[in-house]
């Protein structure tokens, strides 16, 4: 009896493990990744609702940037581009800065994410960055 039920906890134990890789590996359809990036990554920082707010924030040298105002602060255009640089720690190179360098970030995880299999980490950077950006662009309050 005793051994039945153990078998039965180690039985569940797999399944959900399986179901936890296999949500993994397969995000559903519906799941608006850039969002979820953002949450996971930035909201520590910027605020869930991106206005710079984060928990984190009294442990920076200087607070995180309000990111629903970045249209506002350049007349009214989304900058893509400088976002787009931003986030990828490229386009500012000078002095300390809190902001983490998230391209290099980005490449050690696709390595992480592809081990053995042949991959383009540029690919799988961009497709980070560019879904970051694209969330960014609909936090925007005009
Ligand atoms: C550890 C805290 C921290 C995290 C996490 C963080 N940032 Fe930042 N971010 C900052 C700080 C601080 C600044 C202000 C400028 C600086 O220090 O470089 C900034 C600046 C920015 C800017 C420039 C804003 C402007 O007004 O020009 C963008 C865009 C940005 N962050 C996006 C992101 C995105 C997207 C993520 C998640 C992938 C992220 N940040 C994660 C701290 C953080």
């Amino acid at each position: 009896m005793m051994k039945g039920s153990k078998a039965g906890q180690w039985a569940l134990g797999i399944a959900v493990a399986a179901a936890c890789t296999a949500a993994l590996a397969q995000p559903k359809g519906g799941t608006d990744f850039g969002k979820r990036e953002y949450e996971s990554n930035c909201a520590a920082c910027h605020g869930v609702d991106g206005k710079g707010n984060g928990p984190y924030n009294e442990l920076l040298k200087r607070p995180a940037s309000d990111l629903t105002t970045l249209a506002r602060r350049n007349n009214g255009v989304f900058p893509i581009q400088r976002v787009y640089d931003v986030i990828d720690g490229g386009g500012t190179g000078h002095g300390t800065r809190d902001m983490p360098v998230w391209g290099r970030e980005y490449r050690v995880r696709a390595g992480e994410h592809y081990m053995d299999t042949p991959y383009d980490p540029e690919v799988y950077v961009r497709t980070r960055i560019l879904s970051l950006v694209d969330y960014l662009n609909r936090l925007q309050a005009w």
